[in-house]
């Protein structure tokens, strides 16, 4: 890359959150770009030429910068206990009260199409690769630099922070501890920490100049311009559009955001392995303290299962991602909530000096 060239162009300080899953679609993608904010595209689970799909489809309605976040592997995660995994296999069973054919009864693990899908990425005008779970090689961030495109990636913790600070990543990703969906956390890098996001900020600020995109637990638009005050370069938001009209987020999911407010979120690997905070319900009471965390095989444990509990109007056995704020959620388009979290902070033509200078 140029080291002249801007690191970064907002017009909003502003990042849509990518929501696998089925909330991140296109349309809302493009509605969120064409209000200046930056959207990222959810690859995770999506089959490659699904993902080449929805790149095209963005593409078509705006031309607009966007991301994309993908789903880093973790071989050493391939093998799992047999045992273990068919005695939570039963409790599910129990639960759930569910169908035994739902369930697989082996073990199923997969790379998420990692190789196939980045190689989409670097063919598209995506301007953002984003990673969640892991880091990718330096071989990868490098060719994603030659294509012209910049690396975010994810912390939890001070020590996750260090390590993206030491890479060539180009922006800092800062998830709170009040985040909605997958906690960012990368096995052996950072810990998982509860620190604030606040003061996660703050770290990112003293060991980095690069930009960062913080977020997690977001409900108003004082957050927002709380976190820019404490030296975010852009807010990332995911829970408040989860009922956007132009998100594709289950019914189910959507019902249960308005109607169990009275519910708090809890962090739960029953549903995929991986720590998640999500709204509780009948399965993460019963099975959260119980759940082995194998990812991605409890993902495919429990995947149809959840297809069938959003079939069947069933809020108790599906995985109701949600941040903190999650009842501040209103069905509205996606430009009407962008316009309601920046309702102080005027577009700006750039939010970033140049790389090599001061990169926020
Ligand atoms: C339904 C849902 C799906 C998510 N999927 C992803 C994902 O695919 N990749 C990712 O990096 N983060 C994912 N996240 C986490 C978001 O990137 C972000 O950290 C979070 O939404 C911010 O907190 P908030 O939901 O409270 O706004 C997801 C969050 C939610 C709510």
């Amino acid at each position: 890359m140029n080291s002249e060239e801007p690191v970064l162009r907002l017009a909003r300080p502003l990042v849509l959150a990518p929501m696998a899953g089925g909330p991140s679609t296109p349309r809302l993608a493009a509605a969120v770009a064409e209000t200046g904010a930056l959207p990222f595209l959810a690859a995770g689970y999506l089959t490659p030429g699904k993902l080449r799909e929805d790149i095209e489809d963005f593409e078509s309605r705006t031309s607009a910068p966007f991301g994309v976040n993908l789903f880093t592997p973790d071989p050493s995660g391939q093998d799992c206990d047999l045992d273990t995994y068919q005695r939570y296999r039963d409790k599910v069973l129990d639960a759930a009260n569910a169908d035994e054919a739902l369930l697989p009864e082996e073990p199923v693990w997969s790379d998420d199409a990692f190789d196939d899908k980045l190689e989409v990425v670097l063919a598209s005008t995506a301007r953002f690769v984003s990673f969640t779970f892991g880091h990718p090689s330096p071989s990868v961030i490098e060719r994603i630099h030659e294509a012209g495109k910049l690396v975010v990636l994810y912390a939890t913790s001070r020590p996750g922070i260090d390590a993206i600070a030491a890479s060539q990543a180009d922006v800092i990703g800062i998830q709170g501890p009040e985040a909605g969906g997958h906690r960012a956390t990368v096995a052996g890098i950072d810990d998982d920490s509860n620190e604030s996001l606040v003061t996660l900020i703050e770290h990112a600020l003293t060991v980095s100049d690069n930009p960062v995109f913080a977020g997690g637990g977001v409900a108003t638009a004082a957050d927002v311009l709380a976190l820019l005050r404490a030296g975010a370069t852009a807010v990332q938001v995911g829970t408040l559009f989860l009922d956007a009209d132009e998100a594709g987020t289950k019914k189910t999911h959507r019902r249960a955001l308005h109607e169990l407010t009275d519910r708090n979120t809890v962090i739960t690997t029953a549903f995929t392995g991986r720590p998640a905070r999500a709204i509780a319900n009948r399965f993460t009471d019963s099975l959260s303290e119980i759940a082995p965390g194998f990812y991605p095989q409890l993902h495919f444990l429990t995947s149809a299962l959840r297809k069938d509990a959003d079939e069947h109007n069933d809020a108790e056995n599906l995985n109701l991602w949600a941040g903190t704020g999650f009842t501040h959620v209103n069905a509205q388009p996606a430009a009407s909530i962008v316009r309601g979290l920046l309702p102080y902070t005027p577009p700006v033509e750039e939010v970033a000096a140049a790389k090599g200078g001061s990169r926020r």
